[in-house]
């Protein structure tokens, strides 16, 4: 009988760009996922690779005086360097410059044009380049880029366009009749009400102002411009529309999406209808998970936040760094990074938790047993019914977790069995047993348990921390087979009793947390030592500055985290009252209040347009920082900043007082 098939997706990565430990996150997550199912005997298709076309490419290459073919395959392969270094096991990597995919997205473009879903027609809008986004004139802020905040070319040029507005009330249907198919729920809803329902405009799917890209085919001179061609990659994959559609016809649809959640519009409201024009079923699922911060902010070279996931590999292994992302960031959240972080939870879970108990069983079992190896009497004690029970439970739990994506909790499933079995040594104190000889079966029924309890464990983390595994097998006596799948997990006692234990390396050494931080503020600075680094995007005044901080940090490693009081108190907070908002014209954002704090009334120009209406927020009491310098948003003076909470998908809600309190009191 065949095996049940999976089809496990990242989104195609930019090459403009090194890729930071953000980015790994995503093909670290499907990583595990695809190990996953394959150790549950699944025929597995796990696809990454790089989205290469665009004008910023374009661009670039020029700027280096090489073509961009050149441009991108200098980077491909630093790419697939690093995904080497992290152990990600893809089956197919694809490049939208790979022949095959250009020839499907070309038959796709026609297929759509000859039925009527993709016609011709002038465009006239915004671009900023570096997001390669287009926006209406009412989208900007300030004239600029609302999302990097950088200057806007103005465009207009004859372009085919895609009717996606079509697909409007289908898609609403297919997104409300499958629960399962945007995840988590908070992303569904956003897409709902966000965009759906506000109504679809059809898609600018076409460009003549640069040339690196797919052709047209039928209109020379126009290139497929950037979701045809980049949302594409996950059937032409598979051979779709080629001549050996074997994997198409085998793996599509796709089981999950793996994809961040500034990226899950593209991939549930174009994608889907893409795909119903092609009468192709969709996707199962896609996951939109958060976004790897650093101090509350999107990790980005352009801010000169990133933190190079080489440098952290090499000193820590790929194991430890792919159990930090795994287990830090609560999946479909944002997370924060921190370098503090990460030792803390290498010195914990992996040096304390899991090393300790394996370096402990392995030299009982030495210390007590002639040769290491147990004898075959063995005596069960009182605590082992437990251990057995919370074993069978763990399992079931960390099982329904990854199925969910939810890895952060799987994991912690799994070191409730490791902080279970660390207890048990406690509580039955081999080394009193070791003292009587009338007690040897009790002992060595003791470190069996334990060493079951690692065989079950190195399994189960298998997927997350693919080395591992093998260095706990090296010292239980065990190697990879039968008794390391994960079927054999659900039968307690399988490891041989008669096993002998070795030890083996630290496989976790503890880190000195104090000198390790400033070592990493001074590895991780932007001078990169890596000699495929890519010409860095950062500007020179910016990188300047991060090197300033950079040293500033070895001094202090300690304090920068914190800020002092009197840093805080440099902050004026005030609680003001709106006594008069309105709309900023042409805005879908900006609402300007008038608002009085104490005898003072300021003006000020806040973002929340979306969430609240000038009639709910009049009379709002809010927390208002006061010493702001004053701005001007859209022409309007800003004298201030109302302060709100804002949550993982960008929703905002003012923060005000809990009691009745006039304005101009103060916040501190
Ligand atoms: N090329 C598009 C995707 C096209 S898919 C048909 C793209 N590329 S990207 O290189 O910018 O991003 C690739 C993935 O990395 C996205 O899922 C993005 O969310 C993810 N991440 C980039 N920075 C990240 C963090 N700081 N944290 C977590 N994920 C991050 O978008």
């Amino acid at each position: 009988m065949s095996k049940p098939t999976y089809y496990i997706t990242t989104p195609i990565y930019y090459p403009s760009n090194k890729l930071h430990i953000g980015h790994s996150y995503t093909t670290v997550a499907a990583d595990a996922m695809a190990r996953y199912k394959r150790l549950r005997g699944y025929d597995v298709m796990f696809l990454t690779g790089t989205d290469e076309h665009g004008q910023k490419i374009e661009r670039r290459a020029q700027e280096e005086g090489i073509t961009p073919q050149v441009f991108v395959d200098n980077i491909v392969d630093w790419i697939k360097d690093l995904w080497k270094t992290m152990d990600i096991t893809y089956d197919k990597f694809i490049r939208t410059t790979d022949a095959e995919h250009k020839q499907a997205v070309q038959k796709i473009f026609k297929t759509l044009y000859d039925q009527g879903d993709i016609y011709k027609s002038e465009y006239e809008g915004k671009y900023c380049t570096p997001c390669e986004t287009f926006y209406t004139e009412h989208q900007l802020i300030d004239g600029k880029c609302p999302d990097c905040g950088r200057p806007v070319e103005s465009v207009k040029e004859e372009s085919y366009f895609f009717k996606l507005s079509a697909y409007q009330d289908k898609l609403i249907k297919h997104i409300e009749d499958n629960p399962a198919f945007i995840q988590p729920q908070t992303r569904q809803n956003e897409m709902i009400n966000n965009f759906l329902k506000p109504g679809l405009e059809d898609l600018c799917v076409s460009r003549t102002s640069f040339k690196w890209g797919v052709p047209v085919e039928f209109d020379p001179g126009h290139v497929v411009y950037v979701w045809i061609d980049a949302l594409s990659n996950y059937i032409s994959a598979l051979g779709y529309l080629s001549e050996d559609d074997e994997a198409f016809k085998k793996y599509w649809p796709a089981d999950v999406h793996l994809v961040g959640k500034e990226i899950v519009r593209f991939h549930t409201i174009i994608w889907p209808a893409l795909l119903m024009a092609l009468d192709l079923p969709l996707p199962e699922q896609v996951f939109g998970h958060g976004w790897l911060v650093i101090d509350g902010g999107k990790m980005s070279k352009s801010v000169g936040n990133v933190v190079d996931p080489s440098i952290l590999v090499e000193r820590y292994s790929s194991d430890a760094i792919r159990y930090f992302l795994l287990r830090e960031i609560a999946f479909g959240q944002d997370g924060n990074f921190t370098n503090e972080a990460l030792i803390t939870r290498i010195n914990s879970d992996l040096a304390n938790d899991l090393g300790n108990l394996t370096s402990r069983t392995v030299a009982m079992i030495e210390k007590y047993f002639e040769g290491g190896t147990l004898p075959e009497m063995q005596q069960e004690n009182e605590f082992d019914t437990d251990i057995k029970a919370l074993v069978k439970n763990q399992i079931q739990k960390a099982e329904e977790n990854i199925e969910k994506l939810f890895f952060n909790n799987a994991l912690e499933d799994i070191w409730v069995i490791i902080r279970r079995l660390n207890k048990y040594i406690d509580e039955t104190m081999p080394w009193v047993l070791a003292k009587d000889e009338a007690n040897k079966p009790k002992l060595a029924g003791v470190l069996y348990t334990l060493s079951e309890g690692l065989r079950v464990v190195s399994v189960m983390i298998e997927p997350f921390m693919p080395r591992t595994p093998e260095k706990i097998w090296g010292q239980i006596g065990l190697q990879r087979g039968e008794l390391t799948s994960w079927d054999s997990i659900y039968t307690w006692g399988t490891l041989p009793k008669t096993t002998t234990a070795k030890k083996g390396e630290n496989m976790f050494p503890r880190i000195d947390k104090e000198k390790e931080l400033a070592a990493l503020e001074l590895a991780n600075s932007p001078v990169d030592t890596n000699q495929k680094e890519i010409k860095s995007e950062t500007k020179p005044e910016a990188q300047v500055k991060v090197q300033e901080k950079s040293a500033q940090k070895t001094e202090e490693v300690k304090q920068l985290e914190y800020i002092t009081i009197d840093d805080f108190a440099k902050v004026e907070l005030k609680i003001g009252e709106v006594i008069v908002c309105e709309r900023v014209p042409k805005s879908d954002k900006l609402l300007v209040s008038q608002i009085k704090i104490g005898e003072e009334v300021r003006q000020i120009v806040s973002g929340i347009a979306t969430y609240y209406t000038p009639e709910e927020f009049v009379g709002k009491k809010v927390v208002v920082v006061t010493n702001l310098k004053p701005v001007k948003l859209r022409g309007i003076l800003s004298e201030g900043m109302v302060l709100c909470a804002v949550d993982e998908t960008g929703k905002l809600v003012a923060v005000g007082p809990l009691g009745d309190i006039v304005s101009g009191s103060e916040v501190r």
